[in-house]
């Protein structure tokens, strides 16, 4: 089990594009594996590969149990449907919450740790957690789509769990 230090934001890490996956091996294992022990010690609904210190589009998502775990490797988004505004927040930003607006439906295209090439729907929270995670494979940091802030103590009388990301 390996968890990392995330890298929280200012940082030029988590700026600018990432490189795309080209080899398949067992390093990429390895850091689908660190993302995922990251994630489950910190308690997200998803992380991206620069968040540990790695430049490469590799990101995952586990938006629930029942969705279960996707690895998303060089994904691109193909086609979004609707827009909806719920708080989000992100492992990178501690005690940074606020209301973004998404997309309700997307549809992704991505390589698995094999290669293969897989297509997938998602919906809602899951949707959401999908394109904060593909937008931090492009630097693209969920702060700047803050369209209002909400406090810690705001999150809490709202009794919403605003999973992290
Ligand atoms: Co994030």
């Amino acid at each position: 089990m390996t968890v990392k230090k995330i890298i929280e934001s200012p940082n030029p890490i988590l700026e600018g594009l990432n490189e795309k996956v080209s080899t398949f091996d067992r390093k990429l294992v390895k850091l689908l594996n660190d993302l995922m022990d990251t994630m489950m010690e910190y308690d997200g609904a998803g992380i991206a590969a620069p968040q540990i210190g790695v430049n490469l589009q590799v990101c995952i998502v586990y938006p629930d149990d029942e969705i279960g775990l996707y690895e998303l490797i060089n994904p691109e988004i193909l086609e979004t449907e609707g827009e909806e505004s719920e708080i989000e927040g992100c492992l990178s930003f501690p005690g940074v919450y606020g209301y973004v607006a998404r997309p309700t439906k997307v549809k992704i295209k991505a390589q698995d740790r094999k290669g293969k090439t897989f297509t997938f729907e998602a919906e809602g929270f899951f949707a959401r957690a999908c394109v904060h995670e593909i937008e931090h494979l492009s630097g693209d940091l969920f702060d700047k789509k803050i369209i209002k802030r909400v406090t810690e103590e705001e999150l809490v009388a709202l009794n919403s769990e605003a999973e992290v990301q």
